[in-house]
């Protein structure tokens, strides 16, 4: 299926986890993708294994002057579709946690995505689409992550005013992953990190955690299909239902 031919995608967030997954998918449609991150070394090996159709433009989406002058290297009408998983995140006790903590969070995982939005727009063509990547804390949250939960929330929040503000030249949606088998856990060790996956597994409706490769599916999806906007999309295992355990 190549019916991705002659568009491209920009993907924050494209050197790994479902970043990578989407550029992977995109590329198999027959598109062209530009990958960011921050480590260089990572987005292009990324782009490497991707062959010719990819290209590495790295940047990191807290910092505003990366993002202008990466972005001004593209000329105008070069994305089709921004897709932006990119973004650090945190978690802790409430009255633990140091606030600047949460306050980087923010900045690049929210005030990034925002940035990069406004700063993508006069290079994206009409009938294009932006994708950002919340989770779903925002609506179902859990101990410890109050701060990441409100991130997620204003993403969704953002997601919906853009789609209204941006239409009909684009079309604007998000996707809620819930836990996912992604880099993002490797900070943990191995044995704690498999146990929490088991864990979170045996508490959704279909027994597992997620592959990178069902959210990138719900992502291309949601990028693609010409009559969803303003749309939250939950890729969770049903997450949103689930029994918790009590404290
Ligand atoms: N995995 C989960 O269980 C899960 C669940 C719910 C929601 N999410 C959300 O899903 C998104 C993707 O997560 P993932 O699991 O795919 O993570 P991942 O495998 O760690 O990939 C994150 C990607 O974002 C890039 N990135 C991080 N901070 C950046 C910054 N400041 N500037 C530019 N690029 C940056 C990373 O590049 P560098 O490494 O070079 O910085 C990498 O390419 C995140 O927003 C995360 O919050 C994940």
């Amino acid at each position: 299926m190549q019916d991705l031919f002659g568009r491209t995608a920009l993907i924050a967030g494209g050197s790994s986890g479902m970043g990578r997954a989407v550029a992977g998918l995109f590329v198999a449609r027959g598109a062209e993708v530009v990958l960011t991150g921050r480590c260089a070394q990572k987005v292009q090996r990324a782009t490497g294994e991707l062959g010719t159709v990819a290209r590495p433009l790295p940047f990191d989406i807290s910092d505003t002057a990366q993002i202008d002058t990466a972005l001004s290297t593209l000329p105008d009408d070069a994305i089709d579709h921004l897709i932006i998983t990119a973004g650090h995140v945190t978690h802790g006790p409430f009255h633990e946690q140091d606030v600047s903590e949460v306050r980087q969070m923010f900045d690049s995982k929210f005030w990034g995505a925002y940035t990069l939005c406004r700063a993508a727009l006069p290079k994206m063509r009409a009938g294009g689409s932006i994708v950002l990547v919340s989770g779903v804390l925002s609506r179902r949250p859990g101990l410890n992550c109050a701060g990441l939960g409100a991130v997620c929330a204003a993403l969704e929040g953002l997601a919906r005013g853009l789609a209204l503000e941006l239409g009909p030249r684009l079309r604007v949606n998000c996707v809620a992953p819930g836990m996912v088998r992604t880099p993002l856990h490797d900070r943990h060790p191995e044995d704690r990190r498999e146990a929490m996956f088991t864990a979170t597994g045996a508490s959704l409706p279909v027994g597992r955690v997620g592959w990178p490769s069902e959210i990138a599916e719900a992502i291309v999806m949601v990028a693609t299909n010409g009559y969803i906007s303003g749309h939250v999309l939950d890729a969770d295992g049903g997450h949103m239902i689930r029994q918790y355990a009590t404290r």
